[in-house]
């Protein structure tokens, strides 16, 4: 059976992702020039998504740099930082004799590796007894990404979550040490702007001007039309202009909506899509049933909507008669108007 081209992970390479070359080539660049950056956008256009492109791209050029993503947003402390930083390394040197060698670069503390049952992936266990054993431990990290035979770009995703750690300003931790930092590049990622945004432009903040800004919007309407008809076509479909026109109207472009709503049509079409099909999974979407099977119900949109949408969902249930005001950020469809980001 035909895979299906409009994924809802991520990333899987660049011919199921849509554009965002611009960007990609930002990112690229800074990071060649010996720059941070800080990517930010509302929650699920594709930053995480882009942060992968990058990778491949810059693996495809064979630039010099080895590239680690941690994803810190389950994190609520130095230690479960330090724990996920190392799980994202020791994926990356994948042999034994490097992941000894790592640990043993460690000077305070023999970390314990095992392998999540389900996933496979390398778990990391510290049992830290003080506060600076967790210092010391975070700097051996940093001098041991530092001292790499190859430069490396580390991507910390949902960067935001630093803020919730009690008892350290990890802010100040971190910028102390990446401010040393001459092989090791950046990429601190979040969609909570406002702490963002603040983290990194607020004069009294330990990061303060010290990275460049990409602000990823929505994709542009015609570039997101010519690759959604391109994937039909690869895939031997058709889809009308009408029925493009819809789709992308009724996500508004948002890049998971759009996903979402064609990876359905496209389960579900034959060689030709129009309308008809469309409506049938849009209406799906609407009462939360999946066509053809009474048993599974669709994510409601607003679910994912991030916590601005969710303040306003909860008006909207709580307080009908102000309905008129809720109006402005629920679309009748049930869509979630989506440009706030907090
Ligand atoms: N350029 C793209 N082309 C095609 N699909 C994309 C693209 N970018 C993102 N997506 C789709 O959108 C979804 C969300 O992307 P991603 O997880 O990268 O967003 P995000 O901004 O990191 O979200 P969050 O704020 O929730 O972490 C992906 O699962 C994928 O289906
Ligand atoms: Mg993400």
């Amino acid at each position: 059976m035909q895979d299906n081209p409009f994924i809802l992970e991520p990333f899987k390479s660049k011919e199921y992702f849509c554009d965002r070359e611009q960007e990609t080539e930002e990112i690229i660049r800074n990071i060649l020039n010996g720059r941070n950056t800080t990517l930010i956008s509302p929650r699920r256009l594709g930053k995480t998504g882009l942060i992968f492109r990058v990778f491949e791209e810059m693996r495809e050029r064979d630039l010099p740099y080895e590239t680690i993503y941690a994803d810190i947003s389950d994190t609520l402390s130095l230690e479960a930082f330090i724990t996920v930083l190392s799980e994202a390394v020791v994926a990356k040197l994948k042999r034994q004799q490097r992941i000894t060698a790592f640990f043993k670069s460690l000077r305070s503390i023999r970390p314990l590796l095992g392998l999540d049952p389900m996933t496979g992936s390398p778990q990391v266990s510290f049992s830290f007894v003080d506060d600076d054993q967790k210092q010391s431990t975070l700097t051996d990290i940093l001098s041991y990404l530092e001292n790499y035979p190859q430069k490396v770009v580390l991507a910390i995703d949902e960067f935001q979550q630093i803020r919730e750690y009690e008892g350290v300003n990890m802010e100040a931790v971190l910028r102390k040490h990446i401010q040393h930092l001459h092989h090791v590049r950046f990429i601190f990622c979040g969609s909570k702007k406002h702490t963002m945004t603040d983290m990194f432009t607020n004069a009294k903040k330990p990061f303060y001007e010290s990275t460049s800004f990409c602000y990823l919007t929505k994709l542009p309407e015609p570039v997101y039309a010519d690759f959604i008809r391109a994937q039909f076509a690869q895939a031997g479909k058709t889809i009308d202009e009408e029925s493009l026109a819809y789709i992308l109207a009724w996500t508004r472009v948002h890049t998971y909506y759009t996903q979402r709503l064609c990876n359905e049509v496209f389960s579900l079409s034959g060689s030709k899509v129009d309308r008809t099909e469309i409506h049938s999974v849009d209406s799906g979407f609407r009462t939360g049933k999946v066509p053809g099977n009474p048993e599974a119900h669709y994510p409601r949109p607003m679910e994912d909507a991030g916590s601005y949408c969710e303040r306003r969902k909860r008006h909207a249930n709580n307080l009908f008669f102000f309905s008129f005001k809720i109006r402005h950020y629920i679309r009748p469809d049930g869509f979630a108007e989506c440009q706030g980001l907090d």
